[in-house]
């Protein structure tokens, strides 16, 4: 409301003032003592200081439904606007809870919808921070026209600028689809859920009682779901993993990630890698160990590190490049490829070739996961989508395989033949159809059983089979195999060899698009 005795400066001044006031001091305080930050203090933590640019401010909704004409606050509810990260052009809305509980409606997506516009006409990320009741209810449909719109629009910009959503507080309904359709999720622990349905709606239609941070919390994402690719202790370290993740990707598809000039000399030996397979090659070993040793000191950043735990992804440096990790993991389930570990990776390797990544693959895989369950839920579909995301990949891609490569799942993680740039091999690889003792088994099933010394004759054919298969020679002298490498000189190899693929151009049949089995 206009005060008379106001200069236009004066009136402008006290609109700002209303505007950062938010939902006022009370909700303010509520906000705090739930141990959650307003919309403004989390954009100050995730901006470089003074590059916040703030668009919209004095934007308020237009309706008049249930006395909403006498509750207008400026803003509607979400700030919006541009700024920069480590120096870096991004684009930002915040959903400020403390106005009509952060509710989405016309207005409020409209300004959503403009961020978005603005990300991918100029080809840089976005960032969203989510803390919202969801719909406005006051508004009706309007509302769920607001969401459908940005919903198109994180369709039209995946693949083109990276998409983070933030979960700081409420998420529910229609409203997690947004972040679901966007690249990276990160939610906090105790502060935040996301469910389709809540709670008490729940209990209604299945008479399960759960509560919300059971239903859709934090830990319920990264273990269970897999929704949520990060998780942090307080909203503080979830800014800071997003700043992490931006880092690592470049501001749009037709740009590549910043190379960071690396100081080492590019020949170190990692010695530790020599000893690092265990001689009993049934004994699990680390394969974050391995990764650990490859990279660069302290770059390695684990994405849903909790969930599917026999396949490890995550972004590192090699010699100051920004690369993508895809490791099976011998120390969770043996490393075996099941439907979790397959979807993960999938989604993992085509942000990766979205956004010009490279791709590091580790592989030690004895085989997919055998078992009614796997079967009835779908490996099959499932486990294409893998092998799906590699084919189609076209970023430099390298295989380096330490010790099992069994079966199909050799042929998924990455092979030569699905277009690998170059498969590195360890002396202790083994790359065949199965185990020896497997492939003995079926094969020499009759011999076996008609020696007088069945086990003995067992064990000579597992051996026989081991002499032919067990060892990386076989597919090296196929050419399937590019080299055979002493382990503490894969860094340097990898190095080399990244730096050789660079500007690698590989061309697919022009389609409209591929038909990926989801
Ligand atoms: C309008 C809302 C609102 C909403 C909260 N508020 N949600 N106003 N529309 N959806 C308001 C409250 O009236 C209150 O206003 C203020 O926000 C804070 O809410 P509280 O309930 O006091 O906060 P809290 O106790 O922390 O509970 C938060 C909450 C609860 C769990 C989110 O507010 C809630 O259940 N809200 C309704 C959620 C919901 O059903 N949304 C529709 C979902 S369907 P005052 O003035 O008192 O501060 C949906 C479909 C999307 O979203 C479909 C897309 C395709």
């Amino acid at each position: 409301m206009q005060n008379k005795d106001q200069t236009p400066s004066e009136r402008l001044e006290a609109m700002r003032a209303e505007a950062l006031l938010c939902g006022g001091e009370q909700r303010i305080e509520a906000q705090h003592a739930k141990g959650k930050l307003t919309a403004r203090e989390r954009i100050s933590l995730l901006l470089d200081p003074g590059t916040f640019e703030e668009l919209g401010m004095l934007v308020t909704h237009r309706s008049t439904n249930f006395g909403l004409d006498k509750q207008k606050f400026l803003g509607d509810g979400v700030v919006t606007g541009y700024g920069q990260v480590n120096g870096r052009l991004i684009y930002v809305f915040s959903q400020d809870f403390t106005i009509l509980g952060g509710s989405l409606a016309e207005a409020h997506a409209e300004k959503i919808c403009k961020i978005l516009d603005l990300a991918l006409e100029n080809g840089a990320p976005v960032v969203g921070l989510n803390d919202s009741g969801g719909a406005r209810i006051q508004e009706g449909v309007v509302s769920l026209g607001g969401y459908a719109d940005i919903f198109h629009r994180n369709v039209q910009a995946s693949g083109v600028v990276p998409q983070l959503s933030l979960i700081l507080g409420p998420c529910a309904g229609g409203a997690v689809y947004s972040p679901a359709l966007t690249d990276f999720t990160f939610m906090v622990e105790g502060s935040s859920y996301m469910f389709v349905t809540g709670p008490n709606v729940v209990k209604t239609v299945t008479h399960e009682e759960v509560t919300s941070e059971e239903l859709g919390g934090a830990k319920t994402h990264a273990t269970k779901s897999g929704v949520t690719h990060f998780t942090a202790p307080h909203e503080a370290a979830a800014i800071d993993q997003a700043k992490q993740i931006l880092a690592f990707l470049p501001q749009n598809c037709e740009e590549n990630a910043l190379n960071l000039t690396y100081s080492s000399a590019e020949t170190e030996k990692r010695v530790k890698l020599d000893s690092i397979i265990p001689e009993n090659t049934q004994k699990p070993y680390d394969m974050r160990e391995v990764i650990l040793e490859l990279t660069d000191e302290t770059t390695f950043l684990e994405v849903q590190k909790d969930y599917a735990e026999n396949i490890v992804i995550g972004f590192a440096r090699l010699g100051g490049r920004s690369i993508g990790i895809v490791a099976n993991q011998p120390a969770f389930l043996a490393g075996v490829l099941d439907i979790h570990a397959s979807k993960k990776a999938a989604r993992f390797v085509r942000t990766c070739d979205a956004f010009n990544i490279p791709l590091l693959v580790l592989e030690d895989v004895p085989g997919f996961l055998p078992g009614t369950d796997q079967e009835w839920n779908g490996i099959i579909t499932n486990g294409a989508k893998l092998l799906y995301a590699f084919s189609e990949a076209t970023v430099p891609r390298i295989t380096v395989i330490t010790r099992k490569a069994y079966g199909g799942a050799y042929d998924v993680m990455n092979s030569r033949n699905i277009g690998a740039d170059m498969v590195y091999s360890w002396p202790t690889a083994e790359i065949a159809v199965m185990g020896a003792k497997g492939a003995a088994e079926i094969i020499f099933r009759k011999e076996i059983s008609g020696a007088s010394d069945s086990t003995a004759k067992l064990a000579e054919k597992e051996a026989e089979y081991a002499e032919l298969f067990a060892n990386p020679y076989n597919a090296a002298g196929r050419g399937y195999v590019d080299e055979v490498i002493t382990p503490s000189d894969t860094r340097e190899k990898l190095i080399k060899a990244f730096e050789m693929l660079k500007n690698k151009v590989r061309n697919y049949p022009r389609k409209k698009h591929g038909n990926v089995p989801l």
